[in-house]
């Protein structure tokens, strides 16, 4: 197994970036965002409970996400990997993740570490609120939150994992597919192929 931690802030192209690499790399895309979304459209509990944080642009809680994270990765028992999208984004989660993969005996192979400027993910996010519907990205203060977020409580999972030699920061600003392209060469690097 070859699993990937696609890392960095709001905006930074983790979900367009994704979508492309799994189809590149076969991998099961495991979004906790996109989930928490889904739980919200189908009103269930959890749904209703995660939004009152995701509209402030607050962390939902770490026991949550966690507990979506261990039964995605009970249901997929045959995944040749995992590309983990706005997962782990608390030393705690990141810790869980560990814990949890090692039962399955493998663990993160990279953790791939989308490199933008502020004023640039600010700009994306706004401008996709304006079509997305994504009520945290329509308004500057909860986009602003989000960030401010990222830095106080997110950013210590890049540090986690440097402790292990796992982070290669790769710039996150220029066309979809010239990012593509340098993900690709990490990972190529890393010969995940025969893993
Ligand atoms: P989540 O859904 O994970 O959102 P996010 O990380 O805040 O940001 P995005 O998903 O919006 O950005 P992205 O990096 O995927 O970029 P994208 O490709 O979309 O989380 C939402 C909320 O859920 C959180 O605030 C939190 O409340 C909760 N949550 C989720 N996971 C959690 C966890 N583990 N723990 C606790 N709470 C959690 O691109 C953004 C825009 O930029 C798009 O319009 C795109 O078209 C554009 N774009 C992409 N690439 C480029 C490029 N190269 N040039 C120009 N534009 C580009
Ligand atoms: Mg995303």
């Amino acid at each position: 197994m070859f699993n990937i931690i696609l890392f960095g802030p709001p905006g930074s192209g983790k979900g367009t970036q994704s979508e492309k690499l799994i189809s590149a790399y076969g991998l099961k895309h495991l979004s906790t965002g996109d989930i928490l979304r889904s739980e919200i459209a189908s009103q269930t509990a959890l749904g209703l409970e995660a939004r009152n944080f995701m509209d402030k642009g607050e962390l939902v809680p770490d026991e949550v996400v966690i507990g979506m994270i261990r039964s995605a990765l009970e249901k997929n028992p045959q995944a040749k990997g995992f590309l983990f999208d706005g997962f782990p984004r608390t030393e705690a989660q990141s810790k869980a993740l560990d814990e949890l993969l090692k039962q399955k005996q493998t663990e993160i192979g990279v953790v791939l570490a989308l490199q933008v400027s502020e004023e640039e993910l600010i700009k994306r996010l706004l401008n996709r609120g304006l079509t997305s519907g994504r009520p945290d990205d329509d308004n500057a203060e909860v986009v602003k939150a989000r960030i401010a977020e990222y830095h106080k409580k997110t950013s210590a999972v890049a540090d986690y994992y440097r402790r292990f030699n796992k982070v290669v920061n790769i710039s996150g600003e220029g066309t979809v597919e010239e990012i593509f392209e340098s993900l690709c060469a990490e990972i190529d690097k890393r010969n995940m192929i025969n893993i």
